[in-house]
């Protein structure tokens, strides 16, 4: 049986994604084709016919087509407490209440149009709408190969109106504890915040993230952000989460804050520094995002939590890293996983496995994200051949231990080789590497490429034979998911992946799922004593990751870097 999941339902993130007998085949976002980042308001056009192609399958051969956003009833609390909760906007209210399903009926007529555009046939394929939550939760659930009964969590800002979920899987089935629904958004009152510290939804909140360890928490009081007791909770939208007349507008543009939130904290942030009180305000709202998770967590699924230990996990919040490393840290937590493309990304892979799962095929447990295209050697040779301007490349003999030379002598080079990993973590696919061991390679990438701020944290990857003993836990991360607290001993041996707060976002690289990405750590333990390298993704600051060969070189020409490795070739400028 074969199923397509599309996304691109919420305005950003498209993507596609395809089972084949319960075997996830190929998965990619539409920006990496577009070149756009989070591609807004596109559809996963490009995605498809990838998916199409790399199974070798023809239009008509799919026979579902599932899409993460489905139809809300007027039964359903969602409108209500949507209608209720935004009194302060009518007109807002009154659609929630008397066209509800708007967006769902402008999203359903968007993928008629691609279904027929590509082939694939509207009237013929079976099209199944999957609540976005559900989603998520399956994107986790049905992914993380757990077969005990699991606590399931999605957090993200919102989808049709849910924005928070709760319940458990058991034999493949998954059920809903609690939802609750818009405004009261931990994702929107994070994303509020972000906008206010100065930086841009869906990728600043990483920002803010990276930028709370550097503040004080207790400086600032943020409980008046949200109101949390007895397992329910009520976001301040007279603060945050707002919508209509009553958001901050600065230059034609409104912010999902109001402008009470500036009169209480004081001018939006501007610049690239980490100064004061603003990495107080991240602090604060990181800490004010992690109590009242878990306290939720601990609400719902606590039970579940003591009685198997096993927890699944998606969302765009499921990429705040530290609130996960608080999660794995709460009595009686086993093992968490989380859906590396937890944000909207990853919808495709929770509609299609849903779908799948309904239709009585079981989808297999997520292996690894190498799901795009892949190019070979001669591909690359090509693409240097054909560039814009002259391109010197050799053949490397010893591919992994020419490479960990380079790094070892303290260069920080571009690596290119495999299928294209699925969602934001470059996973040694499309990666820039740096030899953690010298000092100065981060400021070095990012004077040559990143030019990111200063302050934010670059991530090891780690072999799995050391990664115990440096992050001083047995917990799998194979995603680059979870922060750990890293061990005394060998906070000066890799210095520039750890964070300020003594923690690093780790990805534990294993042989069987990429034997020349491990086969290069193995070559850096020999020449520098450490089998780990700074790891961080193959693009520009505002970039999507580099997909292709040519996006390669784009990328490599416009910046500073000295050496790209594209599978058996280096390519190095005069
Ligand atoms: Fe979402």
């Amino acid at each position: 049986m074969i199923v397509l999941g599309l996304s691109g339902a919420v305005n950003h993130d498209a993507s596609a994604a395809l089972y084949i007998d319960g075997k996830l085949v190929a998965a990619v976002e539409e920006e990496r084709f577009l070149r756009d980042k989070h591609a807004k308001g596109k559809m996963p056009y490009e995605a498809t016919k990838f998916c199409l192609e790399q199974a070798g399958i023809t239009p008509e051969q799919i026979d579902i087509v599932a899409f993460p956003y489905a139809e809300i009833g007027l039964k359903s609390p969602a409108r209500w407490h949507y209608a209720k909760r935004h009194w302060y906007a009518p007109d807002r209210a009154l659609t929630a209440l008397f066209s509800g399903n708007r967006r769902y009926w402008r999203n359903h007529q968007n993928v008629m149009k691609l279904l027929d555009d590509l082939g694939i046939g509207a009237d013929r394929v079976k099209f199944v709408p999957v609540e976005h939550h559900l989603a998520h939760a399956s994107s986790a659930y049905h992914l993380s190969g757990f077969k005990e009964k699991t606590a399931i969590i999605g957090i993200d800002g919102k989808g049709e109106y849910a924005t928070t979920f709760f319940g458990y899987g058991e034999n493949g089935r998954i059920h809903k504890i609690k939802e609750f629904y818009d405004p009261d958004s931990l994702g929107g009152m994070y994303g509020a915040l972000t906008e206010y510290l100065g930086f841009e939804m869906l990728d600043g909140e990483f920002k803010v993230m990276g930028m709370a360890p550097y503040g004080d928490p207790s400086r600032f009081d943020f409980s008046r952000l949200i109101d949390c007791k007895d397992g329910n909770f009520k976001v301040n939208n007279k603060l945050v989460n707002t919508v209509g007349l009553r958001r901050h507008k600065k230059n034609g543009k409104g912010y999902f804050f109001s402008s009470d939130l500036i009169d209480w904290l004081g001018p939006m942030r501007e610049g690239d520094e980490k100064d004061e009180p603003y990495i107080d305000y991240a602090a604060s709202i990181q800490d004010l995002l992690e109590k009242t998770a878990l306290q939720l967590i601990d609400h719902y699924l606590g039970d579940i939590i003591k009685e198997t230990g096993k927890i699944a996990y998606a969302g765009g919040v499921a990429l705040n890293v530290k609130l996960n490393q608080r999660i794995i840290a709460m009595p009686g937590v086993k093992e968490l996983f989380v859906q590396p493309a937890a944000s909207d990304a990853g919808t495709a892979i929770g509609a299609a496995s849903y779908a799948s799962q309904m239709a009585g095929v079981p989808v297999e447990k997520m292996e690894h994200v190498y799901l795009g295209p892949a190019y070979t050697t001669e591909q690359c040779i090509e693409a240097c051949d054909n560039y814009e301007q002259p391109v010197t490349w050799q053949r490397m003999n010893n591919v992994t231990a020419e490479t960990a030379q380079i790094l070892a002598d303290g260069n920080p080079i571009s690596w290119f080789q495999g299928r294209m990993e699925f969602g934001p973590r470059a996973l040694g696919n499309r990666s820039i590497l740096g030899s953690p061991s010298h000092s100065g390679v981060a400021d070095r990438i990012n004077a040559q490429i990143k030019y990111r701020e200063r302050w934010r944290p670059f991530c090891p990857s780690i072999l799995d034979t050391v990664a115990p003993e440096i992050l001083q836990t047995d917990h799998p991360s194979p995603y680059m998911t979870f922060t750990f607290d890293v061990n005394e001993s060998w906070k000066s041996r890799i210095p520039e992946v750890v964070h300020e707060d003594g923690t690093a976002r780790a990805q534990i690289v294993t042989q069987h799922t990429n034997p020349r990405y491990y086969s290069l750590l193995q070559e850096m333990e020999k020449l520098t004593g450490n089998g780990v390298v700074l790891n961080t993704s193959l693009n520009r600051r505002g970039e999507p990751m580099v997909c292709s060969p040519t996006d390669a070189l784009n990328m490599f020409f416009g910046s500073d870097l000295q050496y790209l490795v594209m599978e058996d070739i280096l390519i190095t400028k005069q």
